[in-house]
């Protein structure tokens, strides 16, 4: 930004924030964030000025690339009422929550409507058609829940499998264990099918388990988010199909959806579960699962109740078909911000009516950011070329560099990645989410550059001063 442009401030609202680098009125700023203050300021790495930038300073201009780095920036306020502080935001290249839009942002700030309004079943409504849509799905049933992911291998554990039946769990992460676990809490009696670490489960291990015991479900980790696996699910559905077509085909989607390529009805999957913090674009706190016709009827023609009263389709089928009318229904007051976040998101999402040219740009910048850390000495964790995520990647760090070396180093850059979830190697790889907003909108947003350069910059920091305490090792 020219410094012609920029001159003193003429005040300064109260704040707790060291050093406001570049102050603008919120006019500038759309959505919720124009709640916060009346005041904004740009901190490191967003402005290199100590100055203020007059309210009417057109250098900023309303282009969304620079109104995103405003926004990544003013969230680094604390409040002017002196109680609450807003700590320094960094963009999140973490594989979750991810980046939301400002249109999220906005429908999140609005104020509470009620849950029974002839408008917010509307919204309800609308998210409830577009999810179909985002899993090529025209007759599965969605349940759109507060609560988390995991609260989608509740339903299915509580619903759709009875205590003492069999479910087969594939397992390629840290993901596995944990439905594992939820199952066996229900009473499920599970056999785990485990790859090697990076790897699929080969689709004869499937088919040979399948031949073995008959099993009521079968789980599939499509993205472990622990290990960056992409698991075959179609190839793994077909398999399925042919040698055991009764077995229930569920697929965990909560790091792959509307990131990877799903086709529910083509494929035949019999639950697609997910949560509303990846993929899906909008903050966390949203369960949402859609069940085929053939899973309801499996679930109606239970011989034993249903194991859960929250996670209970008794319970919410009868919402979720009020709701899929236009018409409101209670049970367990819904998150109606969050909801209505989730509708800007998946308007977003669907707006082009076409998936496809979503998931072609998730692999391409997927393409990108796996190079950038192959060429930094980076080997993939994933270890088939066919089974690495579109939405994220999980890289071994070279031989001396700890996660925690990278990580820290990367936050004072602005950007945020993960660490790893595996145990037995958790502090040898990181993890990058490169999910939403921060992929489809990368021509504007320009986040992929700042998360490819910020990693090139750790990783030279963390090279140098492997290089420095190997030479203090060796005099
Ligand atoms: C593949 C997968 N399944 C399930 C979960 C659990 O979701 P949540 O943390 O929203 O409960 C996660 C979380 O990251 C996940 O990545």
């Amino acid at each position: 930004m020219s410094p012609s442009t920029a001159q003193k401030a003429p005040e300064q609202p109260s704040h707790n924030v060291s050093t406001p680098l570049v102050l603008l009125t919120s006019k500038y700023l759309t959505g919720p964030l124009t709640r916060l203050s009346r005041y904004y300021y740009l901190r490191p790495p967003y402005a290199t000025t100590n100055t203020y930038i007059h309210p009417q300073s057109r250098t900023l201009g309303r282009s969304g690339h620079s109104l995103t780095r405003l926004r990544h920036s003013a969230t680094n306020l604390s409040s002017t009422n002196g109680c609450t502080t807003t700590p320094k935001r960094l963009i999140p290249a973490t594989i979750c929550p991810v980046e939301v839009t400002n249109e999220v942002l906005h429908a999140l700030a609005q104020p509470p409507v009620s849950h029974v309004s002839p408008a917010f079943a509307k919204t309800f409504q609308e998210c409830i058609h577009m999810v179909r849509q985002v899993i090529c799905t025209t007759t599965g049933q969605p349940f759109i829940i507060a609560g988390s992911g995991t609260l989608g291998w509740d339903q299915v554990a509580a619903n759709l499998v009875e205590p003492g039946e069999a479910v087969l769990v594939l397992h390629t992460g840290y993901f596995g264990d944990g439905f594992k676990d939820c199952l066996v809490t229900y009473g499920a009696q599970v056999d785990l099918v485990k790859a090697p670490l990076g790897g699929r489960v080969p689709i004869a291990e499937v088919e040979a388990a399948l031949k073995r015991r008959k099993y009521k479900a079968i789980t599939i980790t499509h993205v472990d988010t622990s290990t960056g696996v992409l698991s075959d699910a179609q190839g793994i559905a077909k398999i399925v199909k042919r040698v055991s077509p009764e077995t229930l085909i569920i697929l965990d989607g909560v790091c792959s959806v509307a990131s990877e390529e799903i086709r529910m009805d083509a494929w035949g999957l019999d639950v697609v579960l997910t949560a509303s913090q990846k993929g899906l674009g909008a903050p966390p706190g949203l369960s949402i699962l859609i069940a085929s016709q053939r899973a309801l009827d499996i679930y109606k023609s239970r011989k034993t109740p249903v194991t859960s009263y929250y996670a209970s389709w008794n319970k919410w089928l009868p919402i979720m078909k009020a709701y899929d009318q236009g018409l409101p229904a209670y049970f367990g007051t819904p998150p109606v911000n969050l909801i209505t976040a989730f509708n800007a998101s998946l308007k977003q999402i669907t707006a082009t009516g076409s998936l496809d040219e979503r998931w072609r740009l998730h692999a391409q910048v997927s393409r990108r950011i796996k190079a950038v850390a192959e060429q930094l000495g980076m080997k993939q964790l994933a270890k088939e070329e066919g089974g690495r995520a579109n939405g994220m990647t999980a890289v071994f760090l070279p031989e001396g560099i700890k996660a925690a070396d990278v990580l820290g180093r990367l936050g004072t850059k602005g950007v945020v990645m993960a660490g790893g979830l595996v145990a037995e190697i958790k502090d040898r790889y990181i993890r990058i989410g490169h999910m939403g907003t921060s992929v489809v909108d990368d021509a504007r947003r320009g986040d992929i550059e700042v998360f490819a350069s910020a990693l090139k910059e750790a990783m030279a920091e963390a090279k140098a001063e492997r290089e420095l305490a190997n030479a203090a090792t060796n005099v």
